[in-house]
């Protein structure tokens, strides 16, 4: 676990000696790759993916019949409502007479708060822990389908608490574990959003009902609203309870974030992290710590973070040392998959051995060491 300060001279830099080499090392297990085909057929380990921003368009044209859109968002408060209806593509499903045709435009939108705003939107048609249990079935169908045999799930337990699922039925839903791949662990997104006194009780219930796959925090929501400092405690409770830690900092806002995600909540992993490349002893800090980023390179492209992916700093941080895992986020809203994701790094540089080392790494850097046994089912 990094401390303040740790490992670093007095002006930031690194103390002589440290390894910048990227972690990840050819060992004989280490596949060959040559195209995007062989990385179609790899296995594979998603560490960065939201269970709603897996959710298939299939998924929420059948819920729109369950729960007309209009009605399902009846129930939502004036300012969470206000935030939906900023977004176009929202207000075009909400006034069509057929939503179900309109509903691939929730995937439109050209910042991260519009992103948000859809993301939100989403939470409104899995209301019943009968839809939760169908959405998580979906998608680990289509992880299975593109070889994903380990992935770590990002599930916003308050939001679906909001929409009417009792918490202990959201733990019943998530301790399934069905035979065969892929495996799947949860981590338990508490949303900055609601405040750090909201994410510190529920935590302690989510402790008091949690199933041995919940193995991991992280907080989404809104980085440039609610930054990572206030959350200390909670980071503090889910180590007590014997979590695994990571937050998202670094997409929203700029290096403070990163620097406090790591010297503050002490987090093992940071979603996202690029924009640490803003700050040099921030960089030097991550590969000496060996603190992995978990990079979604059309994430950020899609929410504007960067202009486009050949302007995105995953090369640099790669060249720097840092030790990167490379995932989705959120592949229905995007458009990607973790194969075409892997692949999108030759525009900015890669070799396909090295995306091959990059796929082969993340099964190290996830919080369930038994993912090294998904590598290869
Ligand atoms: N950032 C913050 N919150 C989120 C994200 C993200 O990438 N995806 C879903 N909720
Ligand atoms: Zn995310």
């Amino acid at each position: 676990m990094p401390e303040a300060g740790r490992g670093l001279t007095m002006d930031g830099g690194i103390r002589p000696g440290s390894t910048l080499a990227q972690s990840v090392s050819r060992s004989p297990d280490t596949p060959d790759v040559a195209s995007r085909a062989d990385l179609e057929a790899l296995p594979k380990a998603e560490l960065h993916l939201h269970l709603r921003g897996a959710m298939p368009l299939s998924y929420l044209r059948t819920k729109f019949r369950k729960y007309p859109p209009g009605r399902a968002i009846e129930s939502a408060r004036p300012r969470l409502r206000d935030r939906m209806l900023s977004q176009a593509g929202i207000r075009r499903i909400l006034s069509s007479a057929n939503p179900s045709r309109e509903a691939h435009r929730l995937f439109a939108y050209s910042s991260f708060d519009g992103f948000l705003a859809s993301y939100l939107f989403t939470g409104y048609f899995v209301r019943e822990a009968e839809d939760l249990r169908e959405l998580v079935s979906t998608v680990r169908q289509t992880l299975r389908e593109q070889h994903v045999t380990y992935a770590e799930i990002t599930v916003s337990v308050p939001e679906y608490i909001m929409h009417g699922i009792p918490l202990d039925e959201i733990m019943a839903v998530l301790a399934e574990e069905p035979d065969g791949s892929p495996t799947v662990r949860w981590i338990v997104d508490l949303v900055r959003d609601f405040g750090p006194d909201a994410c510190e009780e529920l935590l302690e219930r989510v402790l008091a009902l949690r199933p041995p796959s919940l193995v991991g925090l992280t907080l989404g929501g809104r980085e440039h609203v609610h930054p990572p400092a206030p959350f200390r405690r909670v980071y503090e409770i889910a180590r007590e309870g014997g979590l695994r830690t990571t937050v998202h900092a670094g997409e929203g806002r700029g290096p403070e974030s990163v620097w406090d995600a790591v010297r503050i909540l002490e987090v093992e992993r940071i979603g996202h992290g690029v924009r640490a490349v803003e700050d040099p002893s921030l960089v030097r800090f991550l590969a000496e710590h060996r603190i992995p980023l978990e990079v979604c390179p059309t994430s950020n492209v899609r929410t504007a973070i960067y202009a486009s992916i050949e302007a995105h700093p995953v090369r640099m941080l790669f060249e720097a040392g840092v030790p990167l895992s490379i995932s989705t986020d959120d592949p229905s809203f995007f458009g990607v998959s973790l194969a075409e994701e892997l692949a999108g790094l030759r525009r900015v540089g890669f070799s396909w051995s090295e995306i091959g080392d990059l796929a082969h790494g993340a099964f190290g850097m996830a919080f369930d060491p038994l993912a090294a046994a998904a590598q290869d089912p």
